[in-house]
């Protein structure tokens, strides 16, 4: 069986290559400005053929690229992680004015924590590149995923993500609350930074 996304995957390393350089290229410009880096660090990746299957098959889905490229949107995945509050929604604003940019959707998990916790920016973009894309435009679109979380929400996420996978049913209500609560106390902590920060800006 070849991979489900046939002849496209290729191009979506294309993509990728675009989108990390459209991201890094605001970031440069960002800090021959003002000095500061509105990134820690930068994650991007291709979801793998097995995830991506598995995604379908969940959604009730054809395993198909059509499906993996257009009614999924994650088959491209980037994770901007900050050190402040502030510096994500200095790259929301650089990434709703990339050249070939389309935002499609947002979600605020940040204003809007799930109940669980868990916080970050998600938004989902499409990209004009010159290439085909699944339906045989040429420019093409390609939609992406990214994930724009501080530090702390992003040391959460690994963590919970981990553990997930190895919940004892005994405790799991009791896990649960402990996690949503080390979330909270995380969020005060990127409160208190971004605070902080402020006051030495202002000094
Ligand atoms: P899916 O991609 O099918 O999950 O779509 P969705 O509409 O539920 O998307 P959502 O924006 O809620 O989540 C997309 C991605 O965010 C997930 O694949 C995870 O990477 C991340 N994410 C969302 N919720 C959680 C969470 O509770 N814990 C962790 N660790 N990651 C999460
Ligand atoms: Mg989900």
């Amino acid at each position: 069986m070849g991979s489900i996304y046939g002849k496209y995957e290729e191009y979506l390393r294309q993509v990728c290559d675009d989108l990390r350089q459209k991201v890094e290229g605001y970031s440069s410009a960002e800090y021959s400005k003002s000095g500061t880096h509105i990134s820690e660090h930068i994650d991007i990746r291709i979801k793998s053929d097995l995830s991506m299957r598995e995604k379908c098959r969940k959604k009730g889905l054809e395993e198909t690229a059509e499906n993996a490229l257009s009614a999924i949107s994650d088959s491209i995945g980037m994770r901007i992680v900050c050190s402040f509050t502030d510096d994500i929604y200095k790259n929301i604003s650089y990434i709703r004015s990339m050249e070939g940019c389309t935002v499609i959707k947002e979600k605020d998990y940040i204003t809007h924590a799930k109940p669980n916790g868990y916080r970050s920016y998600h938004m989902i973009i499409s990209l004009e590149e010159p290439f085909e894309d699944v339906f045989g435009n040429v420019p093409g679109r390609y939609k992406a995923e990214i994930q724009l979380r501080t530090i702390a929400m992003d040391s959460w996420a690994a963590l919970e993500h981990k553990m997930r996978y190895k919940k004892d049913i005994k405790n799991q209500l009791l896990i649960e609350s402990e996690l949503k609560r080390v979330a909270d106390e995380l969020a005060s902590c990127d409160l208190s930074m971004q605070t902080i920060r402020d006051l030495i800006e202002r000094a």
